[in-house]
């Protein structure tokens, strides 16, 4: 378990799949996010039950409301290298009832604490759409900056949309 203010980060359970399956319906949601292919909630379980544990280069933990215990999201730290001490950093909040409370803002510092402080990163890089003004605005709180705009990387509803790259480096962390 790993504590922060409003959250608390914890391994995956098999139980989590019904939610995780649920949210990658809801198109408000996947609005800014790639949704690959369409799931069973069959197939989500089993890939919930056959993914490896967490290690070094990938630790994806869901996100738990301290107030009530809810399941409400996953963060993941992913292509961890030890030798360059980068990562790249995905989150996303699927329970709407509880957007616009903090939870993705206490979600980031204690994730990305985690990364710096017990996993010595050194960098922790992401991408967002350009539009995804919530999310963007919760990774500048944080104190990511942007470093790059990859033109016309998203595609949505026949739309192309870029995308901001943003850096948070060790000791940046607000
Ligand atoms: C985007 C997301 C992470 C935000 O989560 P959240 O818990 O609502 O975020 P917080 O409450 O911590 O902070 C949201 C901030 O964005 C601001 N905001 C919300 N909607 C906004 C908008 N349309 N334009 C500008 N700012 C906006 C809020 O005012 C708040 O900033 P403030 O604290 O300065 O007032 C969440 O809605 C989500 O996961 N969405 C779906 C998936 C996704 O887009 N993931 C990110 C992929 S890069």
């Amino acid at each position: 378990m790993v504590p922060g203010e409003l959250v608390t980060l914890r391994p995956l359970e098999p139980s989590d799949a019904e939610a995780m399956w649920r949210w990658h319906q809801d198109p408000e949601v996947m609005r800014w996010m790639d949704d690959g292919y369409a799931q069973s909630l069959a197939e989500v379980q089993r890939s919930l039950a056959e993914r490896p544990r967490n290690t070094y280069s990938e630790v994806l933990y869901g996100v738990r409301a301290r107030a009530d215990g809810q399941f409400i999201g996953l963060v993941r730290l992913r292509d961890c290298e030890p030798e360059t001490g980068c990562a790249e950093l995905d989150l996303y909040l699927g329970e709407k009832d509880y957007w616009g409370q903090g939870y993705a803002t206490d979600t980031m510092r204690t994730m990305c604490r985690y990364g710096f402080d017990k996993m010595r990163l050194h960098k922790i890089s992401l991408t967002v759409v350009t539009e995804n003004h919530a999310a963007y605005r919760v990774y500048r709180k944080v104190g990511f900056v942007e470093e790059g705009r990859l033109r016309q990387v998203f595609r949505r509803d026949g739309e192309w949309y870029d995308e901001y790259t943003m850096g948070l480096l060790a000791g940046e962390l607000r």
